[in-house]
C-alpha cells in the first residue's frame, strides 16, 4: 500500500473537458479522484451526481473515485453513487440521522466508507464506529467552495485523530481536504495526515505534474 495518496479534487477542473482533465491529473500521478457532490442544501453550491461520475467510468477512468457527499440526507443518494462506479464514499455525520446504518450501507453495496470532520465537528462521532472506517476525512476549510485558505487548527485535530487511529489498531486512511498546497503539505503529513486532497493548486497551475511532484517530493522531505 501507498504511504501517501493525492487525490486531486476535479471540483476545480474544467467541467467542459471533464474526462480530459480528470485524465490528465492522474497521468501526472494523482492516485484517487475526489468527487465532491454538493447539493444546495447541506452547503451553498451545487455541483455533481452519480450520472457524472459515470460518465467518468465509461470515458475510461479507472483510478479509484473518492466520492464526497455534502448532501442531506445521505442514504438515498448511496446505492446510485455505488452503481455508477464510487470506489470511497465518506459523508458528514450530522447529515445523516442513522450514522452507523449510513456506514453499514455504504459497505453494503461494496464501497469503502468514511466519515468527514468539518472544522467545528468534533472527533467525538467516531468513539463507537471505528471498527467500520477505512477513511477520516478532516475539512480544513469550511466545505462547499475550493480555493479556500488552510484552517490552521486542523493541524492539531489532525494529531488527535492520528492518535485515535493508531489506538484502534485499525487500518485507517487520514484524509485532508481544503487548501493544500506545496508550501503546507508537508507540515499537514507531519500531523498525520496520509491521504491529500487538492484542488486549486493542481488545476489552477498550467502544469499538474510539476505541482503534484513538488507535493511529493515536500512529502519525502
Ligand atoms: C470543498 C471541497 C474540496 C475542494 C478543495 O468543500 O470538499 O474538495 O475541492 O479545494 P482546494 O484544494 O482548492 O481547497
Ligand atoms: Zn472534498
Amino acid at each position: 500500500m501507498k504511504q501517501f495518496l493525492l487525490a486531486p479534487s476535479i471540483l476545480s477542473a474544467d467541467f467542459a473537458r471533464l474526462g480530459e482533465d480528470t485524465a490528465k491529473a492522474l497521468a501526472a500521478g494523482g492516485d484517487v479522484v475526489h468527487f465532491d457532490v454538493m447539493d444546495n442544501h447541506y452547503v451553498p453550491n451545487l455541483t455533481m451526481g452519480p450520472m457524472v461520475l459515470k460518465a467518468l467510468r465509461d470515458y475510461g477512468i479507472t483510478a479509484p473515485i473518492d466520492v464526497h457527499l455534502m448532501v442531506k440526507p445521505v442514504d438515498e443518494l448511496i446505492p446510485a453513487f455505488a452503481k455508477a462506479g464510487a470506489s470511497y464514499i465518506t459523508f458528514h455525520p450530522e447529515a445523516s440521522q442513522h450514522v452507523d446504518r449510513t456506514l453499514q450501507l455504504i459497505k453494503e453495496h461494496g464501497c469503502k466508507a468514511g466519515l468527514v470532520f468539518n472544522p467545528a465537528t468534533p472527533l467525538s462521532y467516531l468513539d463507537y464506529v471505528m471498527d467500520k472506517l477505512d477513511i477520516i476525512l478532516l475539512m480544513s476549510v469550511n466545505p462547499g467552495f475550493g480555493g479556500q485558505s488552510f484552517i490552521p487548527g486542523t493541524l492539531d485535530k489532525l494529531r488527535q485523530a492520528r492518535r485515535l487511529i493508531d489506538q484502534s489498531g485499525y487500518d485507517i486512511r487520514l484524509e485532508v481536504d481544503g487548501g493544500v498546497k506545496i508550501d503546507n503539505i508537508g507540515q499537514i503529513a507531519a500531523a498525520g495526515a496520509d491521504m491529500f486532497v487538492a484542488g486549486s493548486a493542481i488545476f489552477g497551475h498550467p502544469d499538474y505534474k510539476k505541482v503534484i511532484d513538488a507535493m511529493r517530493s515536500e512529502l519525502e522531505k
